[in-house]
């Protein structure tokens, strides 16, 4: 798992390894099939041996701190990040995004570090709201997205509605790369498009990198006759209508290739990392807070996307999680966190997903380095060595779906209350909201994902010595409110009211999306938008 990690010294070219790196992650619904998937990838490149690893099931290697224990007994996956592994002369880098119970907007900032995104779909739900919400992310950054079209041994939807769900839900045209032959559930395999020829489908393969059977046109249309000519005809018809592949809409992020598979099966995996390394963008210079270009050969800089707390205090094991954006990261370098100017050693180095974790000693643009023992490192720091400094935008917040009012338990801790909040909401672990209404004696936090509560109430507890009380409120939409001086529309309402967050936007919050459309109604001069994400 540390294939390219090694065997480069400093003096290495940099811009070469970027080339060569693909950084991507699998945005998806809970259950369409992501750890599969991962597994079948990592599989595929032959980095892992027996199946399972990466989901970490019964009866499989690996040692288990009681770290992790914790975070398995609280249903909380606190340590994945990205894995790495060599294929062929790429290096594929696939950052996690945390999606089930610990959905959260770290799920939405892991989006921050990487270059484009696989779109995995179940093939008999489609888009799915996890999914939308993650790519809604991707649109918002311009990350173009590949989708795999999962499970299609199993009966599912025909692959031209689904193909139709992307350009009417989300305005992506669908680009097939390999076409279906044969319906969900009895598939005989996939045509490549691209080739014209058919890649055999075979149950009995089995989960692991089983080479792929090709059979040229003339004989496929032999064996399958009616399906093929289907599978043909299916193609054209979509292809006419701008189906017709095109690497610039991809990069553009206007369409989507498409591939179908069954990941269990290993089933069309080998399709999707030849696609991504023929076609996905690899690491590109960023744009630091003035706009200006740091180069991929500028001395190191990185930026931390991510921050892991230990939930046990006895461990205080805070990892850091930082995307190099350009030169070499070597273990043990001196970095400079231009948030507060102070230098950082590097002397802990971790590659980390599941339980797995190695050292590292070199990384390059878009890999992701994790930095255990962190604990000065916040997430949007950036991190340089060298000149010039620099300094990369800070990530942006997203739009809460929860919301709470804290109060401390303890009143006598009044002082550490308010500081733990301020912290809190500084780093990112929760929005903290205001009013005057309210008083600044009781924030409502707001979060993306309801564990950001637990990580909050954890922390104020065990580092503020604060414990808190959350008091959940009912709010199920939210929007911006453009104009301040239009705050009291909203206030008046019997379920909504305007809070302002700690970065200065104003949030105005919503019983449900109705109480939005009535107020609108009532006022049709109230300016509210859409709030996805700001900042960043
Ligand atoms: P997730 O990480 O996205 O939540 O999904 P995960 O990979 O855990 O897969 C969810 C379920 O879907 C698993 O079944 C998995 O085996 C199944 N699955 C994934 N890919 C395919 C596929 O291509 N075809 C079919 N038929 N099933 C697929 P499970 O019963 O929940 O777990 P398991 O005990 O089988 O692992």
């Amino acid at each position: 798992m540390t294939a390219g990690r090694t065997t480069h010294n400093r003096t290495g070219d940099v811009s070469g390894e970027a080339r060569r790196r693909r950084t991507f992650a699998v945005i998806s619904h809970p259950d369409a099939g992501k750890s599969t998937l991962t597994e079948a990838l990592a599989v595929h490149a032959k980095v892992i041996a027996a199946a399972g690893a990466v989901h970490g099931k019964a009866g499989r290697h690996g040692v288990t701190s009681d770290w992790m224990e914790m975070e398995r007994a609280r249903g909380i996956s606190i340590t994945s990040a990205a894995l790495q592994f060599a294929y062929g002369d790429t290096v594929i880098n696939l950052v996690d995004t945390p999606g089930h119970a610990d959905f959260s907007e770290d799920t939405y900032r892991v989006l921050s570090a990487v270059d484009s995104a696989v779109m995995l779909l179940d093939a008999a739900k489609g888009l799915e709201p996890q999914t939308l919400k993650l790519f809604d992310v991707c649109r918002y950054r311009g990350i173009p997205v590949v989708t795999f079209v999962n499970k299609w041994d199993r009966p599912g939807r025909d692959a031209l509605a689904l193909c139709d769900e992307l350009a009417e839900r989300i305005g992506l045209a669908a680009m097939p790369v390999t076409w279906p032959v044969g319906p969900a559930g009895h598939l005989r395999g996939v045509l490549d498009v691209d080739r014209g020829d058919l890649i055999r489908y075979s149950p009995s393969a089995g989960g692991d990198a089983a080479p792929e059977l090709r059979v040229d046109q003339a004989q496929a249309e032999g064996e399958l006759g009616r399906e093929w000519i289907r599978a043909r005809e299916e193609l054209d018809l979509l292809q006419a209508s701008g189906g017709e592949f095109d690497v610039a809409r991809f990069t553009a992020a206007t369409a989507t290739p498409v591939l179908f598979g069954a990941a269990v099966r290993g089933f069309g995996v080998r399709r999707l990392l030849d696609l991504l390394v023929d076609v996905a963008p690899g690491p590109a210079p960023r744009r630091d807070v003035e706009d200006r270009v740091r180069p991929l050969d500028a001395p190191f800089s990185a930026f931390v996307f991510k921050v892991q707390t230990g939930m046990d205090p006895a461990h205080r094991d805070q990892v850091a999680f930082a995307r190099v954006c350009s030169g070499v990261f070597e273990r043990g370098m001196v970095v400079t966190n231009a948030t507060t100017r102070r230098p950082f050693a590097t002397k802990y180095a971790q590659q980390i997903f599941g339980q797995e974790r190695s050292t590292v000693d070199t990384a390059y643009p878009g890999d992701v380095v994790g930095l255990v023992n962190a604990t000065a490192l916040r997430v949007g720091d950036t991190l340089y060595t060298d000149k010039p400094p620099v300094r990369f935008p800070g990530l942006p917040s997203f739009a809460p779906a929860h919301f709470a009012v804290a109060r401390p338990a303890d009143l006598s801790r009044a002082k550490q209350f308010r500081k733990g909040v301020e912290q809190l909401g500084a780093e990112g672990v929760v929005q903290v909201l205001r009013s005057d209404r309210r008083g600044g004696a009781a924030p409502v936090l707001a979060a993306v994902g309801p564990m950001q509560f637990e990580v909050a109430a954890h922390r104020m507890e065990h580092e503020f010595t604060s414990p808190v009380r959350l008091e959940h409120l009912s709010y199920r939409a939210v929007r911006r409110l453009a104009d301040p001086a239009q705050r009291p529309l909203v206030d008046a309402g019997r379920r909504s009211e305007v809070l302002t967050r700690l970065d200065g936007t104003d949030l105005a919050l919503f019983g449900e999306e109705m109480d939005v459309r009535l107020l609108q109604r009532a006022h049709p001069e109230l300016v509210l938008e859409p709030l996805l994400a700001e900042g960043g």
